[in-house]
């Protein structure tokens, strides 16, 4: 990013709502709208700038010095949003970033594969145990995973886990304009609030566990106890319904796209790089935030200093400046050049290694035995303001012989 040059111009205006149910319902269509009228668009009706092509939105996300993330549109102090990480800029993101990549990174990550591809082969084994089988690959298979091994790995009662989905859904409709709608949401996380509070003590942590891991922590003089705990609820805000949702998005790809699955099956080693792929298709989150401390100029467009931004990863993972024919899902797309659906620069997802392995584990189990996946029914696409993902995804599983 440079500095404001006299050449640079003022944003395009966009008069429309990305917050209508009509852009809920189809953000994919509504966010490509927006991002074809420049790299950064001014979006009237709420006073913020977005940064929506693929170029500009990365050289935004390395310069945090520029574009804080200790602010942004919308944010309101609220019992679900952790204060940690993705609300804070450095030095303290970067004690946050340090302590939580700690564990969620290096030897826990080597437990948690072990114990991942244990769980994902015994579950898909019991789907299959008598032949084909019609699920929603949603509640079926990715929160049946989901809610068993992560929580698992971080010591949590088998008891309420099914609210963490319900803490997620509210996390990701804070973010957003106050409406009914955004209401309805949060008073149904609330009933979630309390087994999250109840989850994060110290008392609660099981040894060896993650919580207990970012405990001793504050043994060990690293952390304050309130920080620990707040870094837990992060994990516990971020971790559930992004991978829920990429993993049910990602089956709905390969349902509506059965060549790819047998392009998948003929060439296993694609794998790693069909998740990268499914993950730039459907993004499990819309956008971020942040807000700009000095002006900036991205792609000859001036963000004028105080200006709050969303960061639109959605709309930038279809940019066809940066993929060729974005709107198709192909496993053999090179990724090496990365997506943005992670995020990137020093606030890239702290989750994304758990992700990347929840996701690649159950892809191969579930490739190891199906033949084919075929879509049964009509799939619904999951309401929300910053997340994205599918709440019913009716699929058949066919065995291999
Ligand atoms: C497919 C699943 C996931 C997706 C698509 C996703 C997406 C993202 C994105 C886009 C960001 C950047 C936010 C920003 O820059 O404003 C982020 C940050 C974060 N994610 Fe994830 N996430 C996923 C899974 C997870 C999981 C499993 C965890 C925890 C185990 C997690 C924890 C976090 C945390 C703590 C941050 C804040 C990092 C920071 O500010 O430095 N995420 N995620």
């Amino acid at each position: 990013m440079t500095t404001a040059t006299p050449t640079a111009i003022d944003a395009p205006v966009y008069e429309g709502d990305p917050f209508s149910m009509e852009a809920l319902r189809d953000p994919h269509k509504f966010d490509g709208e927006v991002r074809e009228l420049g790299p950064v668009v001014y979006i009237k009706k709420y006073d913020y700038y977005a940064i929506t092509q693929f170029t500009e939105l990365q050289k935004a996300l390395r310069d945090w010095r520029r574009l804080s993330s200790a602010d942004r549109p919308f944010y309101e102090d609220n019992p679900y949003r952790p204060k940690v990480l993705v609300l804070e800029d450095p030095p303290t993101h970067t004690i946050s970033k340090n302590a939580v990549m700690s564990v969620l990174a290096g030897d826990n990550l080597v437990k948690f594969e072990e114990y991942f591809t244990a769980e994902a082969e015994k579950l898909v084994d019991e789907l299959l145990a008598d032949g084909p089988i019609e699920i929603d690959a949603f509640n079926d298979l990715a929160v049946r995973y989901v809610l068993k091994v992560f929580p698992d790995m971080l010591g949590l009662p088998e008891e309420g886990r099914e609210l963490l989905l319900k803490f997620g859904d509210g996390v990701f409709n804070v973010f957003g304009p106050e409406s009914e709608f955004q209401d309805q949401k949060l008073a149904r996380a609330a009933e979630a609030q309390q087994w999250v509070e109840d989850n994060t003590w110290r008392t609660q942590q099981k040894e060896g566990s993650v919580g207990a891991q970012l405990y001793a922590m504050v043994d060990e003089g690293k952390l304050e106890e309130e920080h620990a705990r707040q870094l837990l609820k992060s994990i516990f805000a971020a971790g559930f319904d992004t991978t829920t949702a990429s993993i049910a998005s990602m089956f709905r790809a390969f349902a509506d796209n059965p060549d790819q699955w047998e392009l998948l099956k003929e060439n296993p080693d694609l794998l790693e790089n069909a998740w990268e792929e499914a993950i730039r298709y459907y993004p499990a989150s819309r956008y971020g935030g942040r807000v700009a401390k000095k002006e900036a100029v991205l792609g000859g467009v001036r963000i004028p200093e105080g200006s709050e931004i969303l960061t639109m990863w959605l709309g930038a993972g279809r940019d066809p400046r940066q993929f060729e024919d974005p709107d198709s899902f192909r496993v053999d797309r090179d990724m090496s050049k990365g997506h943005l659906s992670f995020g990137f620069g020093i606030h890239t997802c702290a989750g994304n290694l758990v992700a990347r392995l929840e996701a690649r584990v159950l892809l191969r189990a579930v490739l190891e035995r199906v033949e084919r996946i075929e879509l049964a029914g009509e799939p619904r696409q999951a309401v929300n303001y910053q997340a994205f993902g599918h709440e019913y995804v009716p699929v058949r599983l066919i065995p291999r012989d």
